[in-house]
C-alpha cells in the first residue's frame, strides 16, 4: 500500500453514517473517496457527499455514493482532503489539481477539516510548492503582468499540449514561484483584493485534523 493510500483509507474510519461529508479532490483525495464507496458497499455506511470538483463527482457517482450539492446541505459534518503544502504551524497550500475554489468554499461550511498527505507535504514555511491562483480570463494578462512586476514569477498554467488550464469553473490558473511566504494572511488578504482574482490556493485556519502518511504507519495530528 502506498501512503496516500494508507492515509485515504486512515481518514475513511472518521466518517460515520448520517454524516455530509466534503470529497475532497487530487491523487490523495482519491484513495478515500474509493474507501467511503467501498464502506458504503460493503458495510451499508450511511452518508451525503459533497464533491469539490468534477472529478470527484465523476469518481463518487461511478462508486454509487449519494451526494448534494454544497447548495442543497444544511451543514457539512466534515470535509476530507490534500494538500500540496503543511507549514509547522498548519496552513496550507491547495489547488495543484486546480480544484481550489470549491474545495475552499466546502472547507468553509464544513464543521471539521482533515488533510491527508504523504509526510513529503509537510514544511517549515510555505512556499516552495507554487501558489496557485484562480482568475477569471477578462485581464488574466494584467495580473500576470502586476504579478511579475512584484517579482513573483507567475506562470499562466498549461497543459502538456500548451492548451491554457481551465478550471471546473472555467477560470485560468496563475502560478506563483514565491519560494518562501513569510506572511501567508497579508498575501492572501492582498491577493483576494485584486479584480479578477477568484481566489487563491492558501488555506488559513482552516485544518483541524492532519493525517500523515509514513513508512511505519499513519499518523494523525490534532491542531
Ligand atoms: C486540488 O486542487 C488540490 O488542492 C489537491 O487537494 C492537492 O493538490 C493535493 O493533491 P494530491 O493529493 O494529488 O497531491
Amino acid at each position: 500500500m502506498n501512503l496516500k493510500q494508507m492515509v485515504g483509507i486512515e481518514a475513511a474510519t472518521h466518517v460515520k453514517s448520517g454524516m455530509v461529508v466534503g470529497l475532497g479532490t487530487g491523487s490523495t483525495a482519491y484513495y478515500m473517496v474509493e474507501e467511503v464507496g467501498r464502506r458504503i458497499k460493503e458495510e451499508g455506511l450511511n452518508i451525503v457527499g459533497v464533491t469539490t470538483s468534477k472529478a470527484t463527482e465523476a469518481q463518487a457517482l461511478a462508486l454509487g455514493i449519494p451526494l448534494k450539492s454544497i447548495d442543497d446541505v444544511t451543514h457539512v459534518d466534515l470535509t476530507i482532503d490534500g494538500a500540496d503544502e503543511i507549514s509547522a504551524d498548519f496552513q496550507g497550500i491547495k489547488g495543484g489539481g486546480a480544484a481550489l475554489l470549491f474545495e475552499k468554499i466546502v472547507a468553509t461550511y464544513s464543521n471539521k477539516n482533515i488533510w491527508i498527505v504523504d509526510e513529503s507535504k509537510l514544511v517549515v514555511k510555505l512556499g516552495q510548492f507554487p501558489l496557485p491562483v484562480e482568475v477569471i480570463p477578462y485581464g488574466s494578462t494584467q495580473l500576470l503582468n502586476l504579478f511579475a512586476t512584484k517579482e513573483m514569477a507567475p506562470t499562466l498554467r498549461r497543459k502538456e499540449n500548451g492548451d491554457i488550464v481551465k478550471t471546473d469553473s472555467q477560470n485560468y490558473i496563475i502560478d506563483l514561484q514565491l519560494d518562501q511566504i513569510d506572511s501567508p494572511k497579508e498575501l492572501g488578504t492582498w491577493l483576494s483584493s485584486l479584480p479578477g482574482v477568484v481566489e487563491h490556493g492558501l488555506f488559513l485556519d482552516v485544518v483541524n485534523t492532519v493525517i500523515v502518511g509514513r513508512e511505519n504507519g499513519p499518523e494523525t495530528i490534532q491542531v
